[in-house]
């Protein structure tokens, strides 16, 4: 256990999010985690005043695709360092009608197509089999208040949505996200699972904010247009800029 308060919020950030510019006083933590290293160093400081994590689930240079990254031992590197409560910054390509290219959304549902990635802390011999309820996959109370936070905030918000979980690091094919559509998501990423099963597991409150970088492949206006890393940043950048508003909004 870290000698360092806990934080009120631990803040795990995607796709363009790798640090977060108006965290002060803050202090570099690593810790070592049974399940091997994790993402990064945690950015432990003070946000409006209030303890706050933060992690980059990719690195801090993207060096980790999404199935190379270590999830349990960045959960469980938080849960050490005090945190109970996290907020998922997730980029996504966007499906539905309301899910747009910059919206704001935060997910209620998903739905897992990832593969070959340890999704539970029973892996090991004799450890304790859990069958942890997931019918809501994102904490209920800590989706509430980062809605409320939005409205506040005045930031605009989507609430709800179904997220898919794909495997990547590729992009989808057409076929694969009219599939999605079929199956009722909203959105898709290559983050989302297993951290949300995992922050279940160890008792987190967990819940996603969803950011939207690009129309899904053949979602959107332009059935054949091209998904850039360009297009994604800019996107995710212009997208992200009421997020200090809603943090500060959440953590009031
Ligand atoms: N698909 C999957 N993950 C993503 C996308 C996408 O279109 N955009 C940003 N992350």
């Amino acid at each position: 256990m870290s000698l360092i308060a806990p934080p009120e919020l631990a803040i795990i950030g995607g796709t363009g999010l790798y640090a977060l510019a108006e965290l002060d006083d803050v202090q570099l933590e690593q810790p070592v985690t049974r399940y091997g290293a994790l993402s990064g160093p945690v950015h432990m400081g003070l946000f409006a005043g209030r303890r706050v994590a933060f992690l980059a689930r990719h690195g801090e240079g993207h060096s980790l695709p999404p199935h190379r990254i270590n999830y349990r031992a960045n959960l469980s590197a938080l849960q050490a360092l005090g945190a109970t409560r996290v907020l998922a910054l997730n980029t996504v390509g966007g499906i539905g009608e309301r899910f747009g290219p910059r919206v704001l959304a935060c997910p209620d549902q998903l739905i897992d197509y990832t593969h070959g990635r340890i999704g539970t802390f029973c892996e090991e011999e004799g450890s304790e089999v859990l069958h942890v309820d997931f019918g809501d996959p994102y904490t209920p109370s800590l989706r509430r208040r980062v809605i409320d936070a939005a409205a506040a905030a005045g930031v605009g918000l989507v609430d709800g949505g179904c997220y898919g979980a794909t495997q990547g690091p590729r992009l989808e094919t057409r076929a694969e996200i009219a599939r999605l559509r079929r199956d009722g998501c909203d959105l898709v990423g290559m983050t989302g699972m297993p951290e949300a099963a995992l922050a279940r597991e160890l008792g987190l409150e967990y819940a996603c904010l969803a950011i939207v970088a690009n129309w899904a492949a053949g979602a959107g206006p332009v059935v054949d247009e091209q998904i850039t890393l360009d297009e994604v940043l800019a996107n995710v950048a212009a997208a992200s800029a009421g997020l200090p508003a809603l943090l500060r909004a959440l953590l009031q």
